[in-house]
């Protein structure tokens, strides 16, 4: 069976997801960690609930980003991990990491990519844009992480209209319902070997 590290900085809703997906068999993998960059995150709690290992990684306790990522690194391996799943994590992963697993990590981004993504763009802020701009169809996009910020491949998206009389509370609990049904299909495609990168298409078999 495969074994995810999930990383995360907040709620968990993604994560929890996950949990529930796994544990009505529809995932057929494992988390074998939690990993959060913030140590208020709620999603620490959900994983304990269900006797996850987590831990409380931040850049702010190393020397330097190097010493950062090696420590990150060695948690992934004790947890002998197959595959990365970025649920709200708000750190940008380094380029080692990224090259050791590659086509391996995933994240989920609350918008359709390529619109409102990129450097600064996460959480409410992609929303407040949406809304800002005045687009008529927002949505949720999983995707591969590359070195770049939201640019990876992209594995599944899924539209969510705007309303008019939207403000970033309504707008982004439509999109995290998306997200919630994407996320664990992506995840499942994953460790299934559904999932085929050529170029920057992505090949889903059935
Ligand atoms: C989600 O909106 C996700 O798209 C973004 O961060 C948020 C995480 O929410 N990357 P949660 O912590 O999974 O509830």
């Amino acid at each position: 069976m495969k074994t995810l590290a999930v990383l995360i900085s907040g709620g968990g809703s993604n994560l929890q997801a996950l949990i529930d997906n796994i544990e009505a068999g529809n995932i057929n993998a494992q988390i074998g960690v939690v990993i959060s960059s913030r140590k208020d995150a709620y999603g620490l709690v959900r994983a304990q609930k269900h006797g996850i290992p987590t831990y409380y990684i931040s850049k702010k306790d190393y020397k330097d980003m190097d010493a950062f990522n090696r420590v990150l690194i060695k948690k992934l391996e004790e947890y002998n991990t197959d595959f990365i799943v970025l649920a709200g994590y708000l750190n940008i992963l380094s380029s080692d990491i990224i090259k050791k697993y590659p086509n391996r990590i995933i994240n989920v981004h609350p918008s359709l990519i390529p619109s409102f993504c990129g450097k600064g763009y996460y959480g409410m802020r992609v929303h407040q844009s949406v809304l800002d701009y005045g687009v008529k169809i927002s949505g949720a996009t999983v995707h591969f992480v590359d070195e770049g910020t939201d640019t990876g491949p992209i594995i599944l998206q899924k539209p969510v209209e705007v309303y008019y009389d939207d403000d970033v509370e309504s707008l982004s609990k439509r999109v995290l319902e998306v997200e919630h049904e994407l996320l664990p299909k992506a995840v499942s495609l994953l460790v299934e070997g559904k999932l085929v990168v050529e170029g920057r298409k992505v090949k889903i078999l059935e």
